[in-house]
């Protein structure tokens, strides 16, 4: 790339050239948050890309993202900036290994979350995202048998939230494994007034000590309504920018990871920079694509999950 490009305004400029629209999760650099037409959670992001009259959707964000949309706009052209920003916890989750799990299983209904393959989803009944699991696993029957993948700290979570057995794929994210509960708790003590507010990804010791549980549009929108002046943030540290964004005089500080971790980032979120956007816009590459019997299978449990949490 000419290093003298004004890379925003060329962005600007090839989107309304191309019809194009930039969906951002909460996780990506400050700088691609600020120039996307749409910041959101999974799940709002999915409700976009669903709905959207642009003609190509260039996702700044991660690969199972990037299939969802793919997925509830087949005839769009979806592109992600880096193919290699995968997930960890779609990772642990092979689809061939999650098919033989599900076969002893035969009499229950499988609910995965949305950070997991295209092919994944294929063997899903109900997609779910942070912001609806719990109300997508209390729309079943009482005595419904529910396998949850591949997140197990979020169906732990779900499974006290709802008091219902969920049978758990073992699976995590690394971003939301590495808090320290010993900084967090000096941190705590260094700050006696803050609020601690946790994605539901982490895990369960961590969860216990927070003051607010939610996906990131939830804890964006606990900081904005709730009084108190300072938070520890526990989850992906992008968000910090949307939440000091909307409160500007409020004090925002990412819980501390353990000593074998340096940040908060995710390494495959922040693999997107303004210089992919840039390319992935003007050469309409990397492209995600899937093959239509996926697209079919891959469609009804999201479309499911849509019509559950309209
Ligand atoms: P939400 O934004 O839906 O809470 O998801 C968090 C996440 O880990 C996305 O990769
Ligand atoms: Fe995957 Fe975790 Fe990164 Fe989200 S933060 S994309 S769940 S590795």
């Amino acid at each position: 790339i000419d290093p003298t490009i004004d890379l925003v305004a060329e962005i600007n400029r090839l989107k309304k050239e191309k019809n194009a629209v930039i969906l951002a999760h909460y996780y990506q650099d400050s700088e691609i948050q600020d120039l996307a037409d749409y910041i959101g959670d999974s799940l709002g992001l999915s409700q976009q890309a669903a709905k959207t009259d642009a003609d190509m959707i260039v996702f700044a964000g991660v690969h199972f993202m990037a299939e969802t949309a793919k997925i509830l706009s087949p005839s769009k052209k979806v592109l992600l900036p880096d193919l290699k920003a995968g997930c960890s916890l779609s990772d642990s989750c092979p689809p061939h290994l999650f098919a033989k799990f599900k076969d002893k299983y035969p009499d229950h209904l499988v609910i995965t979350y949305v950070n997991c393959t295209a092919e994944l989803k294929a063997l899903s009944d109900i997609v779910c995202t942070s912001s609806n699991a719990v109300q997508i696993v209390e729309s079943l029957p009482a005595d419904q048998k529910i396998i949850f993948g591949p997140d197990r700290n979020l169906g732990d979570y779900v499974k006290k939230k709802t008091g219902r057995d969920l049978v758990l794929w073992n699976g995590a994210c690394m971003v939301h494994e590495i808090f320290s509960q010993e900084k967090i708790d000096a941190l705590r003590l260094e700050y006696p007034n803050a609020k601690f507010i946790a994605h539901p990804e982490c895990e369960d010791h961590i969860l216990a000590q927070a003051d607010y549980i939610g996906s990131t549009s939830g804890m964006l929108k606990y900081t904005i309504e709730d009084p108190t002046d300072t938070y520890i943030v526990a989850t992906e540290s992008g968000i910090l920018h949307q939440m000091q964004k909307a409160s500007p005089s409020k004090t925002f500080i990412p819980a501390p990871p353990n000593n074998l971790c340096a940040c908060n980032d995710c390494p495959h979120m922040k693999l997107n920079t303004l210089e992919k956007l840039y390319n992935c816009l003007y050469y309409e590459q990397p492209e995600i694509v899937l093959s239509e019997d996926i697209i079919a299978r891959a469609q009804k449990p999201i479309e499911r999950m849509l019509e559950i949490s309209a």
